[in-house]
């Protein structure tokens, strides 16, 4: 499944086509339905009504007169029915890749709105906690399928110029998805008993959108010449670009393809080549950081967490809404500061600004709220607004950049077992957070937050002194240009040529 048909660094004639426009805005459907995904389970999950039917013990413990702040969430089968579905996109993303290959882009988006729909209905219908979990089992598998294809897609069909920022625009419509949720979580919160039913039914609307839109979409050039179908692939080419002249785009493609072909253990070569280690440990890494910021403890948990704090249940899925809307505008200045202020400048600055929100929330929770207070109103307020300057930060750096990072650091040969990588790796570690938030906070209290700082502490050095700038450098010129050129990684490169041979 070779990506970069698409342009690399060469410049090849193309316009910005109404048609390209179209079918991205389409496939960025795909996240939509993801963020719409990560923002409901946490309103849900404290739904009274949501509790009573599915969680009869949490919502005891949560009404108990005297009950543990940190604790009055914490069950293992409500952690589940928030990450199971992180758990099922890992297994079907690592299915989706041979499908992108093997189907197509545009088929395997097709399947990921199907699986999606099917634990829409099985979830907005669920009669008990098994039609619930299989219905989550189904939405990850819709997810697994359209994080690995649509990514891919827009890569794939934007020219060159235009690629960055498309790509950024797929984060944006996560964090519209996310917006959403929370808008509907704060409406139908107050629709008794069968709220949470249009919450969770809400994310047919995002997939019939992208079922019914993919009709519509042409498949990637290099996705149809990949697949034999040359010709077809040419003309594909010529309505995408807008112009006549595609030879050369075309020709790369083919070339690119033919590369590919001949590399035919593309992970193998990923593990066992020292010269793809550099990549493979910074594109990997880059997700395991992301997570590990906290951030998706305030995307799931944020209603809950500032239930914890003593905030009403309205006031509580407001401030969600205030953070997802801060979430979404921030991730503007990831659009247009990407490729003017370097990915370094903007990671590093974040990770400075998200450490002193964590400690401060840290030092704010450990004094003010203990087992059983209520954490006084000017300190709960305090705390939203450092979440939101947390929320800010991520939103233009860790956030868009986790994902546009592995996507141009790979050749072409290993990029999208590469790609595979950093997917899965986002997933396990969101699947880990998810499962884990609420048990760390009942044992941990406000601990958690310096937790997430040492790790941001962590993240920020290793942008700091082992991630190499990308700004502006040709996606096929990497190697050359970044790799074997950075002080540490370029070690790894010696004997690239006789490993060349071995694999
Ligand atoms: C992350 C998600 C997160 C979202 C928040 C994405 O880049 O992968 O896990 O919930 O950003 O905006």
């Amino acid at each position: 499944m070779a990506v970069a048909g698409s342009g690399g660094g060469t410049d090849f004639p193309a316009k910005l086509t109404g048609q390209v426009v179209l079918c991205s805005l389409i496939a960025a459907f795909g996240g939509l339905m993801f963020g719409y995904d990560i923002g409901i389970s946490g309103g849900v999950t404290s739904m009274d009504d949501f509790l009573l039917k599915f969680f009869p013990v949490v919502y005891e413990k949560k009404h108990r007169a005297k009950e543990n702040n940190y604790c009055k969430y914490d069950n293992q089968l409500l952690q589940l029915f928030t990450s199971s579905l992180y758990l099922s996109a890992v297994v079907c993303s690592w299915a989706a890749s041979f499908c992108c290959k093997r189907f197509g882009r545009k088929r395997t988006m097709q399947m990921a709105a199907a699986f999606f729909l099917l634990g829409v209905v099985l979830n907005a219908a669920a009669v008990d906690i098994y039609m619930l979990i299989a219905g989550r089992i189904c939405l990850g598998a819709g997810i697994g399928f359209g994080n690995q294809a649509v990514p891919l897609f827009i890569s794939e069909i934007a020219p060159a110029k235009y690629r960055g920022g498309l790509n950024v625009c797929f984060q944006m419509l996560i964090t519209i998805g996310i917006l959403i949720a929370n808008v509907v979580n704060y409406f139908t919160s107050n629709i008794h008993p069968y709220g949470w039913r249009i919450s969770l039914g809400g994310a047919g609307f995002p997939a019939i959108f992208l079922g019914l839109g993919s009709l519509l979409i042409v498949e990637t050039p290099t996705s149809l010449i990949e697949r034999g179908k040359r010709e077809e692939g040419l003309r594909a080419l010529k309505t995408t670009r807008g112009v006549d002249d595609v030879e050369k785009e075309y020709e790369e493609i083919v070339r690119a393809t033919e590369i590919a072909k001949k590399v035919k253990h593309p992970f193998r070569n990923l593990i066992m080549k020292r010269s793809s280690w550099p990549q493979l440990f910074c594109g990997t890494i880059l997700q395991v950081f992301q997570q590990f910021t906290g951030i998706n403890v305030i995307m799931f948990y944020a209603p809950v967490l500032f239930q914890t704090m003593g905030l009403g249940g309205d006031a509580s899925l407001l401030s969600a809404v205030i953070t997802g809307s801060i979430n979404a505008a921030s991730t503007l200045v990831a659009v247009f500061g990407v490729d003017k202020f370097g990915r370094r400048k903007l990671l590093i600055q974040a990770a400075v600004q998200m450490l002193i929100a964590q400690v401060f929330v840290g030092v704010i929770l450990a004094k003010h709220l203990k087992i059983t207070n209520a954490i006084p109103m000017p300190f709960a307020y305090l705390t939203v607004f450092l979440i939101c300057v947390f929320v800010m930060g991520f939103a233009w750096s860790w956030g868009p950049l986790g994902w546009l990072i592995p996507s141009e650091i790979f050749p072409l040969e290993t990029r999208p077992a590469g790609f595979f990588f950093a997917v899965s790796t986002n997933m396990i570690c969101t699947f880990i957070i998810a499962q884990a938030f609420l048990t760390m906070l009942c044992q941990m209290r406000s601990g958690i937050f310096f937790f997430f700082a040492v790790w941001i502490v962590v993240m920020g050095s290793f942008a700091v002194f082992l991630l190499p700038e990308t700004k502006g450098v040709p996606i096929d010129e990497m190697n050359d240009r970044v790799w074997k050129k950075h002080w540490f990684w370029r070690r790894f490169f010696r004997n690239e040529d006789e490993e060349q041979a071995k694999c």
